[in-house]
């Protein structure tokens, strides 16, 4: 039996911790993998711990934007050496939330796409990225009605930054023939659900 890859990736608020919990219950109930294991990125390891920490607002100058990249990178081959491969060498199924992706988008808004593409360059690509799409201006709204206190204008800007940046992210990964799906993230979650079973229905037969 093999096991599979799966990244979930977004923008803030585009649903991606809601579909991870639902695809890992389906992917459960198939019985088909040996386990499944739902993990997500800053991970919660070491580095990933420290990344949270240092991603409050109160500690946003401790580090400065340059330093973000190499954390994300280092707890990146961490999350795998320790979580992801294991299982997927064992014929079980991983889902990440967030995986190099998110660097690729949200780094390169601050060091470039070209350095994080380099320092990302040699992770294994997941079976499947499933990419939620989901205008800005929506994902403002969700994020406002899950009562995020954050300035309007201020996150409206940034969110439309992150959505153009992953556009150039998924021209990246279809260049080097990564398996990435784009799904409507609009309507209602189980809408949402039965697109992201779909997908994975079509990766896991190939
Ligand atoms: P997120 O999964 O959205 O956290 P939460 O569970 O708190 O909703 O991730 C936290 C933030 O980290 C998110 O805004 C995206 C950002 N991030 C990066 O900037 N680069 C990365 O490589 C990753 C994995 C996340």
């Amino acid at each position: 039996m093999s096991g599979i890859f799966i990244a979930i990736e977004g923008l803030d608020g585009s649903g991606g911790t809601t579909q991870s919990k639902l695809l890992r219950q389906w992917m459960e109930d198939q019985g088909r993998w040996t386990s499944v294991h739902r993990t997500w990125e800053p991970s919660g390891g070491p580095i990933g711990k420290f990344i949270r920490e240092n991603l409050k607002l109160e500690n946003a100058e401790a580090l400065g934007d340059n330093v973000f990249p190499y954390l994300f990178a280092a707890d990146r081959q961490h999350h795998l050496d320790r979580e992801i491969l294991p299982v997927v060498a064992q014929g079980g199924a991983v889902i990440t939330d967030r995986y190099y992706h998110s660097s690729l988008a949200y780094q390169s808004l601050t060091v470039g796409f070209d350095t994080v593409a380099q320092l990302n360059a040699g992770f294994r690509a997941p079976d499947l990225t499933v990419f939620l799409e989901l205008p800005a201006e929506a994902c403002l709204e969700r994020i406002l009605a899950r009562g995020g206190a954050l300035e309007r204008f201020e996150v409206i800007d940034r969110l439309r930054a992150i959505e153009a940046a992953y556009e150039t992210v998924l021209s990246y990964c279809a260049a080097r023939d990564e398996a990435v799906v784009r799904l409507d993230a609009s309507g209602s979650v189980q809408d949402i659900h039965a697109r992201v079973i779909s997908a994975v229905t079509a990766a896991a037969a190939t």
